[in-house]
């Protein structure tokens, strides 16, 4: 049953299942519960900005028992696609671009939804989605064609597939996507040679909605019968919303196309589902009894992932934190100021906006009478153009000692179907901060957004930049926390944003090429003489418009604490195949206030026989440090960290020199390097 949120239609149906169905199976109820029910937590691309998987953990069991309470017992989350390319709408749903950050936040949401025990009252089957490779469609455009090479889908699509898996995730959903000529919901590679053969997955998998029908649209096959036919021998244990398998699977079966002993397996991974999940065992008609979760629980859990979520872009001349006490007047300008429904976001169908928290009440109630704060949203909407309202925005700025603008973009304009192929701020709110500027007052924007936007010249032209994501129900008092100082902002981008859209698809961990750009190589057009030869060009790999750089890179985030990065140590310089590599480095807090930080490891194998990334993320670590102190951290990083799959497309270890960073971004960090060696024969063979 999709989307039943009454929970006494929920009892009723579900007794009428036990007792009155033939066999008496009981039923799935299944809702998108994606960031939150009741209690909205940021997007997912805002909580894989967090670099916190506790905290993941902690509100996806939040979401569970708001959803249980309503008498869902499977929720299609996390969507754990590789998203590289903030066209595509879904972005906001993904863990963003890294297979590593995406896997420990997968494994996280599993962990939280589905508790220590399936069958305990509060816990959801959860559901991995989209199994695979949606993420890359072509042009960012939604549902569209994924063409991706085998050794990349293992190395970069299908960790957090494997990671959730590993956690003993329930169900998986086929992706409504292409892939390699193939749509994913008749896929026989991935459904069964990928997800049964070699990771042993014993739930079942659902096909998208209306997945197996399409796949006539798509022209794999003719008509529905076929559809069923192919989805049924690929691996699809159950079809969502439409009806091609009831349609057709009796005559399939009747006809030898389809074996009993197959239709019997398949059957098998559901029932095996609604077993762990305990529904065989509960007295019909009786709703079980949850574990109590206080109101203010979830808001809190709402809020530090928010307040962790926040990316600190810019800072100059430290305007922020704002110091209350010295503040008279305050403006507050912006669509995204008072918007107790945007805020939350996409895929929000039981959010309840009147408990959100607008960044507005939180301003008013963070600085007191003492304070006067005027608040003009001066466009109606984020894609509004009409500008009647600007004169008196700009007298209101002019009056403040400090401009707060929050721009962003409308819940609906990301998630699933919204591509935009122009990801700059919608409607004429880059001219409202030209505009604005003309006050002469500090200006601090925040954006709310459900993807990474193209800003233009605009982090330049402000004073502090602040990028919220769709923070949830509780995004107001998160961002007055970091606005005041209650806390120092410490996310962390989990995607790349680029300059232009034209730079699209950008990421951190692309290859090398044979001609890379550096600052010495690289030529700007506006640099390039009027009919200079083409021998004297630079031939490097870039944009001569927009270079080789993204706006900010993977990892980057800015805290009011000031960390500094001495002393890294790795324990072998030459590592045997097969041993982990220990690493050691300390952090400092120099800033004058407490502040948390992202630790981030990354390594880089410089030559292999399929070419690897100039960086990927293997090991992150959140900590808190007061202003002056110091801890000195270790890490392990085991043989699977250092392998690859090859061109043979399985997992490789391969002797060979690495380089290894650890710092606060994919661009920053203190450089090490180490050597796998070849283990001797007889320690090869032990292992
Ligand atoms: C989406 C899925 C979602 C399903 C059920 C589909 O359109 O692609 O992610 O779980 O609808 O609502």
């Amino acid at each position: 049953m999709l989307n039943e949120v009454n929970p006494d239609t929920v009892q009723t149906l579900q007794r009428c299942a036990l007792e009155e169905s033939r066999l008496g199976i009981p039923l799935l109820f299944g809702r998108d519960v994606i960031h939150g029910f009741r209690t909205v937590l940021p997007i997912p691309l805002g909580l894989a900005a967090t670099f916190n998987p506790e905290l993941v953990r902690q509100g996806a069991r939040i979401a569970a028992l708001e959803a249980a309470a309503a008498g869902i017992n499977w929720t299609f989350a996390p969507m754990i696609d590789i998203s590289r390319d903030p066209r595509w709408g879904r972005i906001a749903e993904s863990f963003g671009e890294d297979p590593y950050l995406t896997g420990v936040m997968a494994r996280a949401m599993v962990e939280g939804f589905q508790g220590d025990d399936l069958s305990l009252p509060g816990s959801l089957a959860a559901c991995a989605k989209h199994f695979a490779g949606y993420g890359a469609s072509e042009g960012g455009r939604d549902y569209d064609t994924t063409s991706i090479p085998e050794h990349e889908l293992r190395n970069v699509h299908l960790p957090p597939f494997r990671e959730a898996v590993d956690a003993g995730v329930a169900t998986l959903m086929t992706s409504f996507s292409d892939l390699n000529g193939i749509p994913a919901t008749g896929n026989r590679f991935l459904l069964t040679q990928v997800l049964r053969n070699e990771w042993r997955f014993d739930g079942f998998v659902v096909s998208d909605w209306a997945a197996i029908e399409q796949l006539t649209a798509h022209g794999l096959t003719a008509n529905d019968r076929q559809a069923a036919y192919e989805a049924f021998h690929a691996g699809v244990n159950m079809e969502m919303a439409t009806s091609v398998y009831a349609g057709n699977l009796p005559d399939l079966l009747a006809r030898g196309e389809v074996s009993e002993e197959m239709l019997n397996a398949r059957v098998a991974d559901i029932l095996r589902v609604k077993m762990r999940l305990g529904l065989f065992d509960r007295p019909p008609g009786q709703a079980a009894e949850l574990p109590p979760l206080q109101e203010h629980e979830a808001r809190e859990v709402a809020r530090e992932a928010a307040v962790q979520s926040i990316v600190l872009l810019e800072n100059r001349r430290q305007v922020l934190p704002l110091k209350a006490d010295r503040l008279k007047n305050l403006a507050v300008i912006g669509p995204m100021a008072d918007d107790p429904y945007e805020q939350m976001g996409t895929w929000v169908f039981d959010g309840d906006p009147t408990l959100s928290q607008t960044p507005l009440q939180a301003i008013r109630e963070a600085v007191g009478q003492d304070v006067e704060v005027s608040f003009i949203k001066a466009l109606e909407t984020t894609r509004s153009r009409d500008t009647g309202a600007w004169d008196e925005a700009l007298r209101v700025a002019r009056a403040a000692d400090v401009v707060l603008l929050f721009l962003g973009e409308e819940a609906i304009l990301s998630g699933e179907a919204h591509s935009r192929a122009d990801i700059g701020l919608p409607g004429a709110q880059a001219e409202l901060v030209a505009m604005l500027k003309q006050a002469g007052k500090p200006m601090v924007v925040t954006i709310l957004a459900g993807r990474p936007l193209t800003l233009g010249s605009m982090p330049e032209d402000v004073d502090a930049l602040l990028f919220a994501w769709h923070p949830g129900s509780m995004g107001g008092p998160a961002i007055a926390d970091v606005l005041f100082g209650r806390v120092s902002p410490s996310g962390k981008l989990p995607v790349t944003f680029p300059r232009v859209v034209g730079q699209v698809p950008i990421y951190y961990a692309h290859k090398n090429t044979g001609k890379p750009a550096t600052p010495e190589t690289f030529m700007h057009m506006d640099d390039i003489p009027v009919r200079m030869p083409q021998y004297q060009s630079r031939f490097v790999s870039c944009y001569i418009d927009a270079g080789y750089e993204p706006r900010y890179p993977f990892g980057y985030g800015l805290s009011y604490g000031r960390f500094v990065y001495s002393d890294l140590n790795v324990s072998n310089r030459e590592v045997q195949q097969g041993q982990p590599v220990q690493l050691q480095v300390t952090v400092t807090n120099e800033g004058a206030m407490a502040a948390e930080e992202v630790v981030q490891i990354y390594i880089r194998d410089l030559a292999a026989q399929v070419t690897r990334p100039v960086r990927e993320l293997k090991r992150f670590r959140r900590l808190r440090l007061a202003s002056g102190e110091s801890r000195t951290l270790s890490f392990r990083l085991e043989p699977d960290d250092l392998s690859f799959y090859g061109r043979d497309m399985t997992l490789t270890l391969e002797p060979g020199t690495f380089h290894v960073w650890i710092g606060g971004s994919s661009t920053a960090g203190l450089q090490a390097e180490f050597s796998l060696v070849a283990a001797p024969p007889a320690a090869a063979e032990a292992s």
